[in-house]
């Protein structure tokens, strides 16, 4: 992909700014390198710090690491967000899986733990910063769901509750925020092949996450996400992306991919 940045040197002042989660790696980091070539100021934040420097030193990005399960950790991101000005797009993307065990082996710490990094972090944050949204006069709130969060399939059910629950958030938001300057925009991806994602979801199974996408011909990229993502928040404000669904061609539904071998 290309990665060629825009460095915020070149940025203008009043150039539209997005925060940005989940910037550490796969479909988060894309978004960024999207959005500053998109002429956007863009605020990115996960936990790990090394990653947001180095993503800052190749983009010219501000950074903030915090960790979104944590109350102190969100308040001191808005706080910082509120520092740097106006907001135009809250861009939720932290989250993930863990975990592919049937509902009869599932573990509820690991379901506890998918509802805390996908649902309540994006409720905290959202809470934390909508009256900054207000009080510019509007923006965006874009939710990276899945496809998880509107279908089953076996061995996801942790996953396909947290994100279906997630999903209630920017659904139900946008029936409370009609009437307002607010658009909330909900991308739903399928299977999308990133470095992490499905080696988090199997503890480090290198293998097992590899047969996720094997055989699959062209799997989406994150910056195939990145670039619809940077579509909805570049139409005209009045245009809604109210909820978008990609998959690669190769994938039917949740449990329906071709694989060649
Ligand atoms: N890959 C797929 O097939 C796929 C498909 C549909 C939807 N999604 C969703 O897309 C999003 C991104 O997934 P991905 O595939 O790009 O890779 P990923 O490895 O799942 O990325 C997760 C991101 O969330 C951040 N994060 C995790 N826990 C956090 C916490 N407690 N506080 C703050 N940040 C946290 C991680 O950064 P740190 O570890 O540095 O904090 C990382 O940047 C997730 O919400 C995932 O559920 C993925």
């Amino acid at each position: 992909m290309t990665t060629d940045p825009t460095p915020a040197a070149s940025t203008p002042d009043d150039a539209p700014r997005a925060l940005v989660t989940g910037a550490s790696t796969g479909i988060g980091r894309a978004t960024v390198r999207r959005l500053v070539r998109a002429g956007y100021r863009v605020l990115a934040s996960a936990r790990r710090e090394d990653r947001l420097a180095a993503l800052a030193e190749e983009t010219a990005c501000d950074t903030f690491a915090a960790d979104l399960t944590n109350d102190a950790q969100v308040a001191a991101l808005a706080d910082h967000a509120r520092s740097l000005g106006p907001l135009k797009s809250l861009v939720h993307i932290a989250g993930g899986a863990i975990g592919a065990d049937r509902v009869e082996d599932g573990r509820a710490e690991d379901w506890s733990r998918m509802y805390d990094i996908n649902v309540l972090s994006t409720l905290r944050l959202t809470q934390a910063l909508l009256g900054h949204l207000r009080a510019d006069g509007g923006g965006d709130i874009l939710v990276l769901t899945s496809t998880a969060a509107i279908a089953p399939y076996p061995g996801g059910a942790g996953y396909t509750a947290a994100k279906h629950a997630e999903r209630m958030i920017p659904a139900t938001l946008r029936l409370e925020l009609v009437g307002e300057p607010i658009r909330v925009i909900e991308i739903r991806p399928g299977l999308v092949e990133t470095e992490e994602f499905s080696l988090n979801r199997y503890r480090g199974d290198a293998e097992a996450a590899a047969e996720v996408y094997a055989g699959v011909a062209e799997p989406l990229t994150a910056d195939d996400c990145a670039e619809v993502i940077t579509f909805s928040l570049t139409l005209p404000d009045h245009v809604n992306l109210d909820e978008v669904v990609i998959r690669p061609r190769a994938q039917a539904s949740n449990t329906v991919v071709h694989r060649e071998r």
